[in-house]
């Protein structure tokens, strides 16, 4: 299954009970991408960032099944000063940053390696060299299979790709934004920190760079998309989102699919590994159910071209 799960409310607002029980019937499904960060939910007062990756490590522990499951996590963005819920003290990406994070995630999952790494934000006051060769000593450690970038732009992605390729070093081959089927204001301000989302020229690098792959979440907005308690928030208000949305009612209504299985499946069809933050088994079961949902050539059309 092409789908990615996403972890934030585990060990938290979804307690072991129950996060054992979404993880069991997610992998039971055929899903092994869990997706993290040494730091969710650090922006939660009274919360320090380890619970996420501390509740997949006691499952993973529980069910003696790591080999199965492919890991991805995140450095970067956690806080240095505890109990700071902003990213103002965040550790970085220095090369003493990197490899005292990498520690705290392997220790914390009760693994000796990370399917995916990823810089979770920019650290524009490192240079590349320094983060990218402790990236590489971490892949030659055995501790990192593969490496990401999250919330970076694109002139970045690539100068960071080549510092890798000009130095034989393990590259990025896995980009993390934020993006859904809607498409958003260019310029538009995000309310949460850090989030970045797609760019029309990112797609357009994605389509030239076949090694690399494109991780999105908040795919669903939040549940925006069928839930009328939550807005869909600002940055998609123009006319373009009124056609996207009425497109993807009739296709869902053709393919007896729900709108947020029709909007996966549509990311899913350009190669696009959807991430998706559940809380319930009943949203993991609507997730699970848009991995078998094919939109054929006229679909796909109708759904891009609707603007
Ligand atoms: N790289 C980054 O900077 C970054 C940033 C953010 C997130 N992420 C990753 O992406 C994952 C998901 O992100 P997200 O939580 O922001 O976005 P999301 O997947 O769009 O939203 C998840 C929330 O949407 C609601 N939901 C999910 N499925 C639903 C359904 N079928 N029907 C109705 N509501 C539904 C649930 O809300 P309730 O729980 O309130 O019911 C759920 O907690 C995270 O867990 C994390 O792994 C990465």
């Amino acid at each position: 299954m092409n789908i990615a799960l996403g972890t934030i409310p585990f060990g938290t607002t979804v307690g072991q009970q129950d996060t054992f029980a979404i993880l069991d019937r997610f992998h039971e499904a055929g899903g092994t991408m869990l997706d993290t960060a040494n730091n969710y939910p650090f922006w939660v007062e009274g919360r320090s960032g380890d619970e996420s990756e501390l509740a997949i490590g006691a499952w993973l522990a529980a069910r003696g099944n790591r080999d199965e499951i492919f890991i991805s996590t995140k450095a970067g963005a956690r806080p240095t000063v505890p109990g700071d819920t902003t990213l103002d003290s965040a550790e970085g990406l220095s090369a003493p940053a990197v490899a005292k994070a990498a520690e705290g995630s392997l220790r914390r999952l009760g693994t000796d390696y990370i399917d995916v790494y990823w810089a979770h934000i920019e650290d524009r006051s490192v240079p590349f060299e320094e983060t990218l060769g402790a990236f590489n000593e971490l892949a030659q450690q055995g501790k990192v299979r593969s490496i990401g970038a999250s919330n970076i732009a694109t002139w970045r992605l690539e100068r960071a790709r080549n510092v890798s390729a000009t130095r034989g070093w393990l590259p990025y081959t896995y980009v993390q934004m934020r993006h859904t089927y809607l498409r958003p204001r260019p310029l538009a301000q995000l309310p949460e920190m850090g989030h970045r989302l797609v760019t029309d020229e990112l797609l357009d690098y994605l389509a030239a760079e076949p090694d690399l792959t494109l991780w999105a979440y908040n795919t669903l907005m939040f549940g925006a998309y069928t839930r009328p308690e939550r807005p869909i928030h600002d940055v998609y208000d123009h006319p373009g989102t009124t056609r996207r949305l009425a497109v993807l009612r009739e296709v869902a209504k053709e393919l007896g699919a729900t709108p947020n299985q029709v909007v996966l499946a549509w990311l899913m069809a350009d190669g696009i590994v959807p991430i998706v933050g559940v809380s319930t088994m009943a949203q993991l079961d609507e997730a699970i159910g848009a991995a078998d949902l094919k939109l054929d050539t006229e679909l796909r059309a109708r759904m891009d071209s609707a603007s």
